[in-house]
């Protein structure tokens, strides 16, 4: 395929150089004189593994070029990548002057070009930049989206350092755009990389790289501040967290990654507290572990917020323990809520099958007596005299029995853990999706 790359900075380059050996002709762009001239003399504009060679190649087998001239550009070109820098402002917000600069440069090439014409995002920007630079270059080229151009976003993975590798062999490509016929060019010019090819809306491949990135930031502090307590302790950190790599089940998975409701139960709460107050008597700073315990808090206060702001007086619980299959009750995140709620004089009614009072020993009756007193006249041993009567049902763990509750219009169902088979209830509401 033909296609042009503006931005020859790391991702272009490497951009460059990679589409080049799979085979297709490209044409670079850069505002930089030193970059345009780099590439035109066979050279990369990075240091980079490998990335000499293979520009080196590629120019000499004449599959790549430079120009200032994004029209020159665009009209020898089917496709256009946006490789451009998107560096922070100083009050910490995106710059997108340069995405913006290039949307108007493509709008003005393609106000003279006849041909469908593709432009890609791989800078990493935020949800609402596909739609932005499709009106730039709607406005700027009097054509229309989907039919005369699109917009794909195509977010880029690369590190540096190992960037090469990392473009041939990419986790997986994530595409998103409005335009089917896009999708399809997109998905046979990534047909030979060895990677699943996701397509999702559109907000989807624009938050991806933000929520990666935030997550390995974590990943490096989380690392850190272990390490600071272990080291502390005369404890190898490294094989620590060698050993909690290997965990593949809990650890290193999908598990406990799902937007839901506040962790609780008998064990997070107390170890996390545990491994805080050690760090604490070690006068080690570990914010970020002492950071948790308040995010749970205040995703439970949201869950309150949520069932106060519907204004009804009968709430109807769906789940009292912190998690189906069980009866335990201790630091269930839902028994603070009917706390509050019950504190404020709402009527709450309780359905939870493996809670059945007669069976309360232990721990689970102190958390009772001590939190909820009145639980005797809440609980009901009936679900469907619970679903009855609520004008608010709140579903607060992912019993089986949930999913098949019958359909009210003027019952407001709050899901706190996503139970998908609720989803189109007609009053459906979920915590954090
Ligand atoms: N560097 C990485 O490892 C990496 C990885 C994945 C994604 N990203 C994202 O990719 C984007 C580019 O990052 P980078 O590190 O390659 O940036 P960079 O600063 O190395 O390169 C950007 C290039 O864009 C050029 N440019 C600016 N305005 C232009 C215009 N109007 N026309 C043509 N060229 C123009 C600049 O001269 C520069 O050469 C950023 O959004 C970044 O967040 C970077």
């Amino acid at each position: 395929m033909k296609i042009s790359i503006f931005g020859l900075g790391y991702v272009g380059c490497v951009g460059m150089g990679c589409l080049a050996q799979s085979g297709h002709t490209i044409i670079g762009v850069d505002v930089a004189p030193e970059k345009v001239e780099r590439i035109n003399n066979g050279q990369a504009t990075i240091v980079e593994k490998d990335i000499d060679d293979i520009i080196a190649k590629a120019h000499a087998s004449k599959t790549i070029r430079a120009t200032h001239d994004y029209k020159d550009a665009v009209h020898n070109t089917d496709i256009s990548f946006l490789c451009v820098g998107t560096p922070s402002t100083d009050k910490g917000h995106l710059n997108l002057d340069y995405i913006y600069q290039t949307a108007k440069e493509i709008g003005e090439a393609l106000a003279e070009k006849q041909s469908f014409h593709i432009v890609v995002i791989r800078s990493t920007v935020l949800p609402g930049t596909n739609n932005a630079i499709s009106t730039i270059i709607e406005e700027v080229s009097k054509k229309k989206r989907n039919v005369d151009f699109a917009v794909v976003s195509n977010p880029e993975f690369l590190r540096e350092g190992t960037a090469v590798a990392d473009y041939m062999n990419p986790p997986l490509t994530v595409l998103g755009s409005a335009c089917p016929q896009a999708i399809e060019i997109m998905k046979e010019l990534y047909k030979n990389t060895n990677a699943p090819i996701e397509v999702v809306a559109i907000e989807v491949a624009e938050i991806i790289k933000y929520v990666n990135n935030s997550y390995h930031a974590l990943k490096v502090v989380f690392g850190n501040e272990v390490g600071s307590i272990c080291k502390e302790m005369g404890i190898d950190s490294h094989e620590v967290m060698r050993i909690f790599c290997m965990d593949k089940q809990l650890n290193i998975s999908p598990y406990y990654f799902k937007p839901g409701f506040a962790y609780g139960g008998s064990c997070l709460p107390k170890d996390l507290k545990a491994l805080n107050t050690l760090a604490h008597d070690l006068y080690i700073d570990s914010p970020v572990l002492n950071a948790i315990e308040d995010s749970n808090h205040k995703h439970l206060q949201k869950a309150i917020r949520l069932i106060e702001q519907t204004n009804k007086r009968k709430i109807g619980i769906m789940g009292l323990s912190f998690k189906a299959g069980t009866d335990d009750m201790r630091n269930s995140p839902i028994v603070n809520v009917i706390e509050v709620l019950s504190g404020k004089g709402l009527e709450v009614r309780i359905y939870d099958k493996n809670v059945a009072l007669s069976r309360l020993i232990g721990k689970n009756k102190s958390v009772i007596s001590e939190k909820l007193p009145h639980l005797n006249n809440m609980l009901q041993d009936s679900l469907s005299d619970v679903v009855e009567w609520a004008e608010v049902l709140i579903i607060s763990n992912k019993e089986n029995e949930f999913k098949t509750i019958p359909h009210n219009a003027n019952q407001l169902v709050l899901d706190l853990v996503r139970i998908a088979e609720l989803e189109n209830h007609p009053q459906y509401v979920g915590l954090c999706w």
